[in-house]
């Protein structure tokens, strides 16, 4: 099993990495007084409120909260758990990781590796099953039927191992017997979804049985989950794995990375329904399909394409439900629209699928079809303006309210402008003028937001300024342990002290990577983004104060409570002497 890896190999890796550089490689960032910003990677926004500090290492949105370290940010935005971000930190200086050996008692909290242990385990499992549905293709007695059943599809033995087609045996226990041996592998192959256990009976057995198997993989070409189609007319056609530890249905995509793989570049990318879509278009030579698991595709979805292409194109029915899923892929994608990038729709005729019409048409005029999709714009303005009437005032005004909201989620850009102008001309307003409708909702809140973030008791800012300017613990040389005072938040005060006083040049974020996976992270991921008013050469001196206050706040609440016990009972002669000396105190 992996060890943990060293503290000192984390914290050297955040010392080498610039934070902007890091950022700025993935999301563009300006240089905007003393912090960078940008529009936010995490949610939709159209002003930035996405900021990037160079001195604090830090980055924190005022928008959706996100916020962390170097680290935090490659796990969030690649989408990587702890131990591939340092794998991925590290590749940038060609450092192996090193591991400790993992004492069983020893308390960390780097918790992580377990995590991937098991996950690697679950991939582990989940490529052994994918390599046995694929042999059952050939050693199965039903295989040869089932590659009949291919090849009337079309497809041909190229396709079908490259997107890796098996066959799920007709039986109820084949992959459970084979694979299941033992409860641990019993629960692993259940919670991935490979086996289902019925609540009544409590009998165990596979999910998929006598279907075409469609191994579904992650960006790195892990195999995440499966989907298998019957081989006849029954229902339900496809089985789904459900949501496990390591599949996520909303942010993985069907065919993505096979077509990283068949093309270097990828200049746009086309969104289908069906598993069978991607096949039959890649099977016809267009290799830059994808399925979006669901009717509409997500937003996390459209941000994993962005990053590796441009252009978008969603293929739809033509039929109303096939509308309505393009309505709701154009409201998860307004918000991510940039300059520079685009987002089509295509709309095939009724009783049609990318499956159908490409094996009709085949390669080029398919792709003068794809060729030919709706601009988002257009798509947006038809739609909208079908729902009213436009030769009356009301019709404009309900115009104006339905467009408005719209708009306002987009980027300022030239995008946003382009949708603004149109929609002012409808109304036969100016554009400049469509400002007034727009909602200045967002800043107040955000105000307000960091307004909230300001106050904080006493404790809270002392933690705040500790994990935020470590080397201000110099400063307090000599007061008395904290941990030993009543007050909330005390004890982890005094834990941030030791740790700063163990590694007294420690890094902000050096130290609040030593805290992550813990309880405490997310109160510590937020006093390291909260925002003070102090002045930089007032830092120290305020610090000072805090603690000053944290223990004078102490001696007053031992005051009460000894002056309390004085009264109904009787003090000890410790408490006495305590008694007298913080009386004297106060005067
Ligand atoms: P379709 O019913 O359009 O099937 O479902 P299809 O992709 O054209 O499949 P073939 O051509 O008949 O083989 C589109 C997608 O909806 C999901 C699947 O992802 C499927 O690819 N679906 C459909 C299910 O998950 N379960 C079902 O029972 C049906
Ligand atoms: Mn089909």
């Amino acid at each position: 099993m992996a060890g943990l890896i060293p503290q000192h190999f984390i914290d050297d890796l955040i010392s080498r990495t610039d934070i902007i550089d890091l950022i700025d490689g993935r999301v563009k960032l300006k240089k905007a007084g003393k912090s960078y910003v940008a529009c936010c990677p995490f949610h939709g926004e159209k002003s930035p409120s996405f900021h990037v500090s160079q001195d604090k290492q830090f980055y924190h949105c005022f928008g959706c909260g996100a916020s962390g370290n170097v680290i935090s940010f490659l796990m969030e935005y690649d989408r990587l758990d702890f131990p591939d971000a340092i794998e991925e930190l590290a590749g940038l200086y060609n450092l192996d990781v090193p591991r400790e050996d993992s004492g069983v008692d020893k308390k960390s909290p780097q918790q992580y590796s377990i995590d991937k242990q098991k996950k690697l385990d679950y991939y582990e499992l989940m490529t052994q099953v994918e390599t046995y549905f694929r042999q059952q293709l050939k050693q199965n007695k039903n295989g040869a039927e089932v590659i009949s059943y291919l090849k009337n599809r079309g497809l041909s033995g190229e396709i079908a191992q490259r997107f890796g087609i098996g066959y799920a045996p007709d039986e109820w226990q084949a992959v459970k017997d084979k694979f299941g041996q033992g409860f641990e592998r019993e629960k692993q192959l259940l919670d991935t979804g490979v086996l289902i256990k019925n609540e009544d009976s409590n009998r165990i057995y596979d999910r998929f049985r006598n279907r075409v198997m469609f191994p579904i993989r992650d960006r790195r070409g892990r195999v995440i989950g499966f989907g298998g189609r019957v081989l006849d007319d029954s229902v339900p056609k496809y089985l789904n794995s459900p949501e496990t530890p390591i599949f996520h249905k909303g942010s993985e995509l069907y065919g993505f990375f096979e077509a990283k793989q068949a093309n270097r570049d990828l200049n746009r990318l086309l969104v289908v329904e069906g598993y069978m879509d991607v096949v039959a278009l890649a099977q016809n030579g267009i290799s830059w399909a994808v399925a979006s698991l669901g009717t509409a595709t997500t937003s996390e979805q459209i941000q994993l394409m962005f990053r590796n292409t441009s252009e978008i194109i969603c293929c739809y029915d033509g039929d109303r439900a096939g509308r309505e899923a393009a309505w709701r892929t154009l409201n998860n994608s307004l918000p991510l629209l940039q300059d520079g990038r685009q987002i089509k729709f295509m709309f095939l005729p009724d009783g049609e699928d990318p499956d159908s019409m490409v094996r009709q048409l085949g390669e080029t005029d398919f792709i003068a079809l794809v060729d030919q999709a709706t601009p988002l714009s257009k798509f947006l303005f038809d739609n909208l303006l079908s729902q009213v009437e436009m030769d009356s005032e009301d019709g404009r005004s309900k115009l104006a309210k339905l467009a408005l909201p719209l708009v306002n989620t987009i980027a300022d850009g030239v995008f946003q402008q382009m949708i603004k102008e149109k929609l002012a001309k409808y109304l036969g307003v100016e554009a400049d003028s469509l400002d007034r409708f727009i909602s200045q909702e967002k800043p107040s809140q955000v105000k307000q937001q960091r307004k909230r973030s300001q106050r904080g008791s006493i404790v809270r800012q002392a933690i705040g300024l500790t994990i935020q300017y470590p080397a201000l613990v110099k400063a307090i040389a000599n007061i008395p342990q904290l941990d030993k005072i009543k007050i909330k938040g005390t004890d982890l005060l005094q834990k941030l002290i030791d740790q700063v006083r163990q590694q007294p040049e420690i890094s902000s974020a050096q130290l609040l990577e030593r805290w992550r996976g813990t309880n405490e992270y997310p109160a510590l991921l937020k006093m390291t983004v909260w925002q003070h008013d102090i002045e930089k050469d007032n830092l120290e001196q305020q610090f000072i104060d805090t603690i000053i206050q944290i223990i004078n706040k102490h001696l007053e609440l031992r005051l009460e409570q000894l002056a309390h016990k004085s009264r109904v009972d009787t003090l000890t002669s410790e408490e006495r002497q305590e008694y007298a000396q913080l009386i004297q105190n106060e005067r």
